[in-house]
């Protein structure tokens, strides 16, 4: 596939100017841009500019709200709930961590429920976040129909990311981030769109066979993570992100890239809290359990025992230092959207 490289400067003024274009203030352009390459500069190319597109779209065909007018509703010192007016996922995200920081910075916890928004990208953005403010998050968003529930045929629940994100006492912090299905949707649209075949096991096509094509596994269904434990978790994220906030939840979330009969009313949730609740040396406690762990022995070609979080701030560094590789489809949608 070939692949053209831009600075990231410069590819952030395209984005930005893109967003405003299509009715974006400044700041929300800005947001947006800045959630893109970082998806980009972390590796996760099924989340950054290959949706950019589909936001255009949904933007034109107005199930996105380029104006929004948020409602902010303080339920307590710690507890807001936010009614985002089906905004880009984006700004509603960063609005509701900065809350939640905000929250726990007062009282120890906070926790913001969003409705009414959009796709947002990686929760592993908005848990950096907090780590810097050194919080531990625990944050929850749903998503499209990918998953069958465990019995089922049927896609209900979405790749519904968990993510727990912690402070490390070092730079490099612990974000588990992980979709409950065996492989990312994001990553099967970018195959189908690049032609490029998925892993075995990890999708069925829709008479239920195993397929490692991605346009059938796209028609099908993605198999969760672990059998009904990863069907479990997914109904769990459900729960908490579509039932509790308000939010669509049991399937109801519109596919962002295929349905534009109205918009997708992600719900989301954000818990954010203080290292030093229950003990005062919680930094050298937690130093000293990664410690423990990454002194293990190691299977035979295992170089390192990793924590979560760590391969994409690697990532992320060495990738900062580069320009960024776009490939000639995405390089076309930015020439198409920029006219
Ligand atoms: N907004 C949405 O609707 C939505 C839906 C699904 C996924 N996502 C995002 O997509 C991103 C990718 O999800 P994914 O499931 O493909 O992630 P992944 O499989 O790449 O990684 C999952 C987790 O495992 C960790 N990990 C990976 N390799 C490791 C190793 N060798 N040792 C230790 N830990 C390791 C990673 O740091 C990460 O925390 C996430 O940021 C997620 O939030 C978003």
């Amino acid at each position: 596939m070939e692949k053209v490289s831009l600075k990231t400067d410069t590819l952030k003024k395209e984005i930005i100017s893109i967003f405003k274009k299509y009715g974006l203030s400044n700041q929300h352009a800005l947001i947006s841009a800045k959630a893109l390459i970082n998806a980009e500069l972390v590796g996760a190319y099924g989340h950054g500019l290959s949706r950019i597109r589909m936001y255009c779209d949904r933007i034109s065909k107005k199930v996105i709200n380029p104006k929004p007018q948020f409602k902010i509703k303080k339920i307590s010192q710690s507890i807001t709930h936010i009614d985002a007016n089906n905004s880009i996922g984006f700004v509603a995200a960063d609005i509701a961590i900065k809350r939640s920081i905000l929250n726990a910075k007062k009282t120890g916890i906070g926790m913001v429920a969003v409705k009414n928004s959009g796709h947002y990208g990686l929760s592993g953005y908005y848990a950096e976040q907090a780590v810097k403010k050194n919080l531990i998050s625990m944050i929850y968003t749903n998503a499209p129909p990918a998953v069958a529930p465990f019995g089922s045929i049927k896609s209900l629940f979405g790749t519904n990311p968990i993510c727990f994100g912690s402070p490390t006492g070092s730079k490099v912090p612990f974000i588990l981030d992980t979709s409950i299905s065996m492989i990312n949707r994001g990553k099967i649209r970018v195959a189908a769109r690049n032609n490029q075949k998925i892993p075995q096991g990890v999708a069925l096509d829709k008479f239920g066979k195993p397929t490692t094509d991605a346009k059938k596994a796209l028609e099908g269904v993605q198999l969760p993570i672990a059998g009904f434990r990863g069907s479990g978790l997914a109904w769990m994220v459900d729960i908490l992100s579509g039932v509790l906030t308000g939010g669509n939840h049991s399937g109801k979330v519109k596919d962002p890239f295929d349905d534009f009969t109205g918009p997708q009313n992600i719900g989301h949730l954000f818990i954010t809290f203080k290292t030093n609740l229950f003990v005062k040396d919680f930094n050298s406690r937690i130093k000293k359990n990664l410690k423990i762990i990454k002194r293990l022995p190691k299977i035979k070609g295992v170089k390192e025992i990793m924590y979560p979080g760590e391969n994409k701030f690697k990532r992320f560094k060495m990738n900062s230092k580069k320009d960024i590789k776009i490939s000639n489809i995405i390089k076309k949608d930015l020439e198409i959207l920029k006219q």
